[in-house]
């Protein structure tokens, strides 16, 4: 069997085996879908979002990009992030990053990788203005995991600069930002910053007529 065939088969099995264990399962699903965490993780396909919080299909939305990046000009992220907080009105969304990270190391390097190299550059932005804070660690692996924690925090602050999360803060009083990196030696989420709704940003990026 082909790997993606093997994708096919076992979703019949996974299939029944949820209709087995409990007939309405899939009626469920279809008639609502109301989450309440919009989670942003890697593209990393050792950290999908459900296994590792051991969520069911229904609760969290989800958004994945090449080291979990928040980026003013992708639609897509944007698209997923309006929708997200206007017209599901998730009360939490969460940056997970994990350590060991691809994305963060190549960004890292100074090897062309191609296209993805205009992705990353985001990265280098954030290790740029924290290099201070990087510099002066011993080995590559620390320097990698402490960039790693530092560009979850500049993401969770690039959720706060958006219209749509300053909008809703001030008439929801909601969603509360997170942000967390994962561990792929034991499987555990460590907590690295929270944003809760209503905090005081950098005022340069507070819009005051939403
Ligand atoms: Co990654």
């Amino acid at each position: 069997m082909k790997p993606f065939e093997k994708l096919l088969f076992d979703n019949k099995e996974w299939a029944a085996k949820q209709v087995a264990a409990d007939p309405d399962y899939f009626k469920r699903l279809v008639e609502i879908q109301s989450p309440e965490v919009l989670w942003i993780g890697c593209s990393d396909s050792r950290v999908p979002a459900d296994k590792i919080t051991d969520t069911n299909p229904g609760e969290i939305f989800v958004h994945r990009n090449v080291a979990n990046l928040v980026v003013h000009t992708d639609l897509n992220l944007l698209s997923v992030l309006q929708f997200a907080v206007e017209v599901l009105n998730v009360k939490h969304i969460i940056v997970c990053g994990h350590y060991g990270c691809g994305g963060v190391k190549a960004a890292m390097t100074n090897h062309s990788l191609g296209l993805i190299d205009k992705w990353l550059w985001n990265i280098k932005n954030v290790h740029r203005l924290h290099r201070h804070e990087i510099d002066h660690l011993e080995s590559e692996e620390q320097k990698l995991n402490k960039l790693i924690e530092i560009s979850v925090k500049e993401q969770v602050m690039n959720l706060a600069k958006t219209s749509i999360v300053q909008k809703a803060w001030k008439h929801e009083k909601s969603p509360d930002l997170h942000g967390w990196v994962y561990a792929l030696e034991d499987g555990i989420i460590r907590t690295i910053f929270d944003l809760p709704a209503g905090s005081h940003i950098d005022p340069i990026y507070e819009y005051d007529n939403l």
